[in-house]
């Protein structure tokens, strides 16, 4: 298929000149003559590059270029301008064009600057996604970890980046389900406009719903002037509803049928606003447990959860918990102009063996602490925190019984599986990524045990 080329000119002599050009160079062409109807046929259509005149009645061609880079980031514009104006020029290069060309038009030295343009847009798409297929291999956005859980997640998110479909991240505290918020926006169509948090347990019903849905002015007693709501503002971005699980139940109905319709109506407020953002969700808690005892809706789950990502704790990503260390002590180790470059043995394998409830934010607040602590150029022992010093790893298999307390090894799996999941509170899905378990296995051997 030949590159498709718009042109915009209000002279439809003009049009069909270039077009017939840029037509024998083997390109396809469409043309219009108003830069609004142009605008909407960009919408339309793929097209390679714009060819836009400057001056144009309606709307020149200035305004004409930067509306099309905020339609469409990166899609070159070659601006036409009148004899020896260089000022003009100038103001369309920095409005973003790729290149200009003097009138008259030498279509031929067009051709070459259309072909140029559209080989470099090439191009860059093709080093973005070359780019984006290395990242996803060890890291992803700002996540770090190696570890093989790591590696399936980052798989995972570069493949639902690119879909509009809700995300529901599921995860202990201090896992970085904000960071993987943010990563995704910013990996996705949404990554021009705004990222914009709400967190459902900081505020009561009544404020929670102005900032999702807005008001208008009067709306309420201390409402003295209209406000956008979330949905409003973030439009074209990404809303991140984090503890969702937390949302009062009075406020989901309202919320779910918002996330259907795709609209808001604000607060005393009379029409629906549209709105077309990306949602994520977060939760510590598990929804379908909520859903069973009555604090969710399901039908509010079913929307929010099309793609759940689950964000393994640090005690199951082994390796990372090293890697994390020493990225966080040379971060404050540079941040506070300390000499502490890395950990001692000792302190390593303490670290590896504590279970870390508080996840990756309990680690960075121990290195900090240890960076500010240390007296040596390596974290040793005495600057972990006292939880973690006089920690004992579990004694599951580290037995003095005799032969006559021996158990086969089965048996030794499901005592562990059970204390596994009974650590959990009975969350299933939980215990299951910690045991390295798919969660129907998992199910198997619960059945087998006899174990509901
Ligand atoms: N994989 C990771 N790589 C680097 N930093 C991480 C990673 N995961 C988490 N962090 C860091 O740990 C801290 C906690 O992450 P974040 O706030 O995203 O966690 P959370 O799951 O939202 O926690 P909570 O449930 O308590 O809100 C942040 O400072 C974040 O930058
Ligand atoms: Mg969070």
């Amino acid at each position: 298929m030949n590159p498709k080329i718009l042109i915009v000119d209000d002279d439809k002599g003009m049009c069909e000149l270039i077009a017939a050009g840029l037509t024998r160079q083997g390109f396809e062409s469409v043309w219009k003559t108003s830069a609004i109807e142009a605008l909407e046929e960009l919408a339309s259509g793929n097209f390679a590059a714009v060819v836009t005149d400057l001056n144009m009645a309606q709307m020149g061609g200035l305004e004409f270029c930067k509306r099309t880079l905020e339609q469409r980031p990166g899609l070159p514009v070659i601006v036409i301008t009148a004899f020896g104006s260089m000022d003009a020029a100038v103001s369309a290069i920095r409005a973003g064009a790729y290149d200009f060309i003097n009138k008259p038009v030498d279509i031929d030295a067009l051709s070459l600057i259309v072909e140029r343009a559209v080989r470099a847009a090439e191009l860059q798409a093709e080093v973005a996604r070359l780019r984006k297929a290395v990242d996803t291999g060890t890291n992803f956005g700002e996540l770090i970890g190696t570890s093989p859980v790591m590696k399936r997640l980052y798989a995972l998110l570069a493949r639902v980046a690119d879909s509009d479909a809700s995300l529901l991240i599921c995860g202990e505290t201090g896992t970085g389900k904000e960071l993987i918020a943010r990563a995704v926006h910013r990996r996705s169509r949404f990554a021009n406009a705004k990222f914009l948090a709400v967190n459902c347990a900081a505020m009561p019903a009544q404020l929670l719903e102005s900032e999702f849905f807005g008001h208008v002015r009067g709306a309420f007693t201390d409402a003295s002037s209209a406000h956008a709501g979330i949905f409003e503002q973030a439009n074209g971005g990404t809303v991140f509803l984090d503890e969702i699980g937390e949302l009062p139940l009075e406020l989901q109905p309202k919320l779910l049928r918002s996330l259907q319709e795709r609209s808001v109506r604000r607060l005393g407020g009379t029409s629906e606003i549209p709105f077309d953002v990306r949602v994520i969700c977060a939760t510590n808690r598990d929804l379908e447990t909520e859903v069973e005892e009555g604090r969710f809706r399901e039908d509010l789950l079913y929307r929010i959860n099309v793609i759940q990502v689950d964000a393994p704790p640090l005690r199951v990503r082994d390796n990372d918990i090293l890697l994390l260390a020493q990225r966080f002590i040379d971060a404050f180790a540079e941040r506070t102009q300390r000499p502490v470059e890395g950990l001692a043995s000792s302190a390593a394998k303490r670290l590896l063996s504590y279970d870390w409830p508080g996840n990756v934010r309990e680690l960075q607040n121990c290195m900090e602490r240890a960076v500010a602590l240390a007296e040596h150029n390596k974290v040793v022992l005495a600057d972990l925190p006292e939880r973690i010093r006089t920690h004992h790893p579990s004694k599951l298999l580290v037995t003095d019984d005799g032969p006559a307390d021996f158990v086969p090894i089965h048996e030794i799996e499901k005592r562990y599986i059970l204390q596994v999941l009974e650590a959990y509170g009975g969350n299933k899905r939980q215990a299951a990524i910690t045991l390295g378990l798919d969660r129907k296995t998992l199910w198997r051997k619960l059945k087998q045990y006899g174990v509901s």
